[in-house]
Order: structure tokens, then sequence, then C-alpha cells
């Protein structure tokens, strides 16, 4: 199912946490189950990237609202506004509750590295050449490396 809607202005957490996410406007009544999800997105100001993606009500922060929020590695501009279309690849894992910020932090990364790991692994199964240049685009240009606290 592909997820259409507008970026709009989130809690400014996640720039804290070092992962800021675009935070999309869709209709409640289309959300999908919560989890965190290897997703794809598709935008004017980006072209077709890869994404982790968090839907639900961040249990973590006591949230009370269900968001739908993505993460694009290696993409630092604003997409306040713009639209975007998700489609979601596979589910990682459910939302869950951590006792740290610095532990939701380590979660992500971990999450990033999953959603990377998913994409290359789909790239080698594929029967024809991987073509690079859009193997690289989906990537982003920054090198997925482990985050420490
Ligand atoms: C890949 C990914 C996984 C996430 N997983 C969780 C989670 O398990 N539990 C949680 O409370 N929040 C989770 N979040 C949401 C973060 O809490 C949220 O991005 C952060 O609070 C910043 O939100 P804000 O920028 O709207 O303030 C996740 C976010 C991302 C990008």
């Amino acid at each position: 199912m592909l997820y259409c809607g507008r970026v709009v202005s989130g809690y400014q957490l996640g720039r804290k946490l070092g992962y800021p996410t675009a935070n999309l406007k869709i209709d409640p009544a289309i959300f999908p189950k919560d989890g965190v999800y290897a997703g794809k997105v598709d935008g004017s100001k980006l072209g077709v990237r890869l994404a982790a993606v968090s839907v639900g009500t961040r249990p973590t922060v006591d949230g009370k609202r269900r968001v739908f929020e993505i993460y694009i590695p290696g993409f630092k501009g604003n997409l306040y506004g713009t639209k975007l279309k998700v489609s979601l690849l596979k589910k990682i894992r459910g939302q869950k509750k951590f006792s740290s910020l610095q532990g939701l932090k380590r979660q992500i990364a971990q999450d990033v590295r999953n959603v990377l790991e998913f994409k290359i692994k789909g790239l080698a199964k594929d029967r024809q050449t991987p073509d690079r240049k859009k193997t690289s685009r989906l990537l982003g240009s920054r090198k997925v490396q482990s985050k420490k606290a």
C-alpha cells in the first residue's frame, strides 16, 4: 500500500537524537499497524530513497497521538510542506517503550542498519546485474556506521 501525505512539523526531538524524521500527515483511518518498517519514499526533493518508517504513539516520549514518521538515511534537507509517497516493504519490529533516550537512539541506529541490509540483500538476490547508480541513490551518500551513545 502507498501512503501519500504532506510533511508536517513534529516535536523536533528527533534532531536532538540525531535522527530527524519527516512526519507525514495521513488519514488516521488508513494508518498501517504500529511498528518500525523498511520503506521506500518518493518525493520531488528526494527522488526515490530508502527509509526507516516508524508508526505509533512513540511510547518512550509519552506521545498520545499516533504518528507516521520517516527517517531517510543520508538526507539532510528540509521537507516541510512537501508531498511524499511512502510504501512499506517489510516490518522490522513493533514499537517499544525504552527506559532512556539513549536506548531508543541505539535501537534506531540498529533499525537503520537493518533497513539498509534488507535493501542490499534484496539487490544481491536480484538475478539482474544491480544498477550501481540506483543503489547508491537509494542508500544515500552517508556511510552507515555503528552509532554508540
Ligand atoms: C526507525 C525509528 C524507530 C523508532 N522506534 C521507536 C520506538 O520503538 N519507540 C518509541 O517510543 N519511538 C520510536 N521512534 C520515534 C521516536 O521516538 C521519534 O522519532 C522521536 O521522538 C522524535 O520525534 P519528533 O522529531 O517528532 O520529536 C522511532 C523512530 C524511528 C525513526
